[in-house]
């Protein structure tokens, strides 16, 4: 690494050089635009549920790189990277390898003997690595990560009237009216009754998406019901105001068209913000999302992981 670089611990009131950072330095424009959020979700928000560190490398008093990493909630033995950012002007110069190199040696004091370069839900900005980012890739070769398989989001088209993403609800809507369900926008009050509906029929913990997506600015829920019991429920804007999800429709509910208008309802609400393009995050059904929204497979993440040396140590 360049003479004149050092890398130290960042804590939260660096915050605002971090979010600057970022704009300057993710080349894709739709995460630089979202680096706020975005940078936001990883820490502090995810850091309030697990233990987040956030590195910057610093040339004098400037902020030139940055590396986000948390230990995932349920196994205390593997350490994600969230983010990695070097600013533009200083990129081949060993600042991204020296970040992860830290981040490793920390992982490993903290007990973890594995780091994946991939997101760790609920809080993630990206599934893997975006295949863009093709430096990235590059770097997680160069340090000897082992590919982990593969993610992709789909995109929903909010640009234009006609879109199949935007196509009215009011029919499915009042078809549904006539079996008794309602569909209605998710109000704060109803944080509880989401949480143990989406626990107990889908288990894992979707806690934190659904809390983040009610009450908050750019973010939204709606949910059908019959005679006040749940029967699904879709949300956006959780980690970032352009990203869907998540959603899960009762299984005895399912085929019945619920899950296509509480989609399309959450994507509406996204185009209203100004959004013009919705991620779908981390997709499981292509055939659905396809089918009620017209969205495509347009974001490919390669996920990354490697054993950490059990003589590795240091500190952050
Ligand atoms: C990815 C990124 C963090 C790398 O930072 P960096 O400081 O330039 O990386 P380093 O100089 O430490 O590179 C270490 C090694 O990675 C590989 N590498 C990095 N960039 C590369 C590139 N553009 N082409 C080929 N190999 C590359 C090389 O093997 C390099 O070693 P070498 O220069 O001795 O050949 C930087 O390009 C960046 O900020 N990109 C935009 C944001 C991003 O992609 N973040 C990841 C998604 S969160």
């Amino acid at each position: 690494m360049d003479a004149g670089i050092s890398i130290a611990e960042l804590t939260v009131e660096r915050l605002p050089d971090v979010v600057e950072l970022c704009h300057r330095a993710l080349d894709l424009p739709e995460d630089a635009a979202e680096a706020g959020p975005l940078v936001e979700t990883l820490w502090p928000r995810a850091a309030a549920d697990r233990i987040v560190r956030v590195l910057g490398a610093y040339r004098e008093q400037e902020l030139v790189g940055v590396l986000i990493g948390s230990l995932s909630a349920g196994d205390g033995r593997v350490g994600h990277v969230d983010l990695l950012a070097v600013a533009p002007m200083l990129r081949r110069r060993g600042i991204g390898r020296a970040l992860l190199g830290h981040a490793e040696r920390a992982f490993a004091q903290l007990g973890a003997t594995e780091v994946l370069l991939a997101g760790n839900p609920p809080y993630y900005a990206w599934p893997g690595i975006d295949v863009r980012y093709t430096p990235a890739i590059c770097l997680a070769l160069a340090l000897g990560y082992r590919p982990d398989g593969t993610a992709w989001n789909m995109t929903a088209d909010l640009s234009y009237d006609g879109s199949p993403a935007l196509r009215s609800t009011e029919t499915a809507e009042s078809r549904l009216a006539g079996q008794g369900v309602t569909v209605r926008r998710a109000e704060p009050a109803d944080l509880p009754a989401l949480t143990a509906f989406a626990r107990a029929t889908f288990g894992g913990s979707w806690d934190a998406e659904l809390a983040g997506s009610l009450g908050r600015p750019g973010a939204g829920c709606h949910l059908a019901e019959r005679d006040g019991e749940l029967l699904g429920f879709a949300a956006y804007g959780s980690s970032r105001p352009s990203w869907f999800g998540p959603m899960g429709t009762a299984p005895a509910a399912q085929g019945s068209g619920i899950g296509g208008v509480l989609l399309r309802r959450c994507l509406s609400d996204q185009r209203a913000a100004g959004v013009t393009a919705a991620q779908i995050g981390w997709v499981g059904p292509v055939p659905f999302y396809s089918g009620s929204a017209g969205a495509r497979i347009e974001q490919v993440f390669f996920l990354y992981r490697r054993t950490l040396d059990a003589r590795i140590n240091g500190k952050w």
